[in-house]
């Protein structure tokens, strides 16, 4: 079945539509070395604008690069790496894009670059140099010792020790990652010039990873300790990253005035429709969060929120982290959802497989942007590395393995004759694209049929949301309304049946079953939910 794309042509497309991202050295490899590239991504543009019915892909960095993290240590801001394509390759895969009615979203990198970058290596050459003020260079302590207390992802100070020129630079990621100054006027101007670039080839918008890190305090004060230290069990990336209250190193609120010249910069390229900002930001205390949006709603379409990655798999800790954001949200500023990302465990491997098809309704019908990590829709589950084939130092190889498109050797992600740049899992020959295709009840069928529902839907894209108390614990029940169509979600994600009992509702009719098995009239008097079983309700009256 090939699904018809009603283009939505509307200014803010990113309200409603999904947003796909692709992990470029996993997607698919289309030039046969192995790794994913853009070739590849060209070729199966139909896949996901035809069969999936998304609305935009975010590509994850393609910029030339040493790759000691996954491409965001990046080497040149306005090129291509040759893994991936060239910048012809960039451009064809653009047209091709937008052809198929999607939009292109892509990474921004501003806090750091790699060590390689001709900037830094000019920096770092002698004090004197002009681009010395481009990174963060600083004295000793007069003991000798770094400049302040602060700790990078691992643990380690963030502060290297450079010998030659006796000083030390700060790097919020890897020794090669080093922090560039965005309190110089000339790196400002420069990476505004980077986003121009990007922007006058036709890209729709951006994802801009770690905003939270570009302004740091002008004084450099030490963090104080974390009375309370508790680690982060989904994050791999931090792993002592408790050990101090993050007060000095993040956050500055220096750095909105950045975000909204960016902005404005988007802005200025919107014209039929929006040019979008999307954000890694980080959990934080809601007040410093939602900043994000701008003061008046004049920075960050979408300031990712990641919170429901960290949240347990449990009907009550989810709707109270929904109904908190719902009620934290100042009015205009549009909320998004995200379960999985390059950074993190898969949902299946860190919710159970039982959590997919739930997850998948959940996600695609809260009242926010979806955000969809290549592999969810088959219900992907993190794949294991020997050391031997690990690449990652961090450990996030298992989340970013080859996407399975078939039952051919290695899940048709690369020729037979080559080979894949991390594995892909034994049982491909079953899970995998075509595969799941021709299943009719199959994950990748029940996302299908979400997203296509989803388009069609008012009251899924903009309607409003309101919870349904239930008494059955496991449970959870929300009413999306819009122009009198109105849609109800209930979720069981207990491993019992439960029969729910929604008094107020009058007689309904069941549109779509996460098993992709029923569709009846029901009364919501008592609804009978399987055990792992969400329902998407029609309610008539
Ligand atoms: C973001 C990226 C992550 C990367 C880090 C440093 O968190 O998602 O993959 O390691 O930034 O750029
Ligand atoms: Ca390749």
């Amino acid at each position: 079945m090939i699904m018809r794309r009603e283009a939505t042509g509307s200014r803010d497309w990113w309200r409603t539509g999904v947003i796909y991202q692709i992990y470029p050295r996993s997607f698919r490899d289309g030039n046969g070395d192995g790794i994913g590239d853009l070739f590849g991504v060209i070729e199966h543009l139909p896949y996901l604008s035809e069969m999936l019915g998304i609305e935009a892909i975010w590509l994850s960095p393609f910029y030339p690069s040493p790759m000691r993290d996954g491409g965001y240590d990046i080497s040149d801001f306005t090129n291509v790496d040759p893994t991936f394509g060239d910048l012809a390759t960039f451009r064809s895969l653009l047209t091709e894009a937008h052809r198929h009615g999607l939009k292109v979203l892509i990474d921004y990198v501003p806090n750091h670059t790699s060590d390689q970058h001709p900037w830094f290596v000019a920096s770092r050459s002698a004090r004197s140099h002009p681009l010395r003020d481009w990174y963060i260079w600083r004295d000793p302590r007069p003991d000798g010792s770094a400049p302040n207390n602060w700790v990078e992802e691992t643990g380690n100070s963030v502060w290297e020790w450079e010998e030659r020129t006796g000083q030390y630079y700060l790097h919020s990621h890897y020794v090669s990652q080093p922090d560039l100054n965005w309190r110089n006027p000339s790196v400002r101007a420069a990476m505004i010039d980077v986003l121009r670039f990007w922007l006058d080839l036709g890209v729709d918008g951006f994802r801009i990873d770690v905003p939270h890190l570009i302004m740091k305090d002008p004084q450099w004060r030490d963090n104080p300790p974390n009375p309370h230290p508790q680690a982060n069990p989904y994050d791999r990336q931090h792993p002592l990253f408790h050990t101090q209250l993050h007060v000095y190193d993040r956050q500055h609120p220096d750095l909105h005035e950045v975000y909204r010249e960016i902005r404005t910069v988007l802005d200025s390229y919107s014209g039929e429709y929006d040019h979008v900002m999307m954000g890694e930001t980080e959990v934080c205390a809601w007040e410093t969060w939602l900043r994000y949006y701008g003061q008046d709603q004049d920075e960050f379409h979408l300031p990712f929120h990641f919170q429901l990655i960290e949240t347990p798999w449990q009907a009550g800790a989810i709707r109270s982290f929904v109904e908190t954001f719902e009620q934290h949200l100042p009015m205009g500023a549009w909320p998004n959802y995200v379960l999985g990302n390059h950074d993190r465990p898969r949902l299946a491997t860190r919710c159970g497989a039982e959590a997919v098809r739930i997850a998948a309704m959940l996600l695609l019908t809260l009242r926010g942007t979806p955000t969809l990590y290549y592999g969810e829709e088959l219900g992907m589950p993190d794949v294991p590395v020997t050391p031997q084939q690990q690449q990652d130092p961090l450990g996030r190889d298992p989340t970013r393995t080859p996407m399975l498109w078939n039952a051919e050797p290695h899940a048709g992600f690369c020729p037979p004759q080559a080979r894949p740049w991390l594995p892909v899992p034994s049982d491909y020959r079953t899970t995998n694209v075509a595969t799941q295709l021709s299943a009719p009840h199959s994950t990748l069928n029940l996302y299908r049929r979400l997203v296509a529902y989803r388009r069609a839907s008012e009251a899924l894209c903009t309607g409003t949301y309101r919870s349904i108390p239930l008494s059955q614990e496991g449970c959870y029940a929300y009413l999306r309304e819009a122009k009198g169509q109105r849609v109800l979600v209930a979720l069981n994600l207990s491993a019992q049946e439960q029969v729910v009992s929604l008094s107020d509702l009058r007689e309904g009719w069941v549109a779509i079953s996460t098993e992709l098995d029923r569709q009846e009239a029901i009364d919501p008097n008592r609804l009978l939910l399987r055990k792992h079983e969400g329902l998407l309700v029609e309610l008539r009256g």
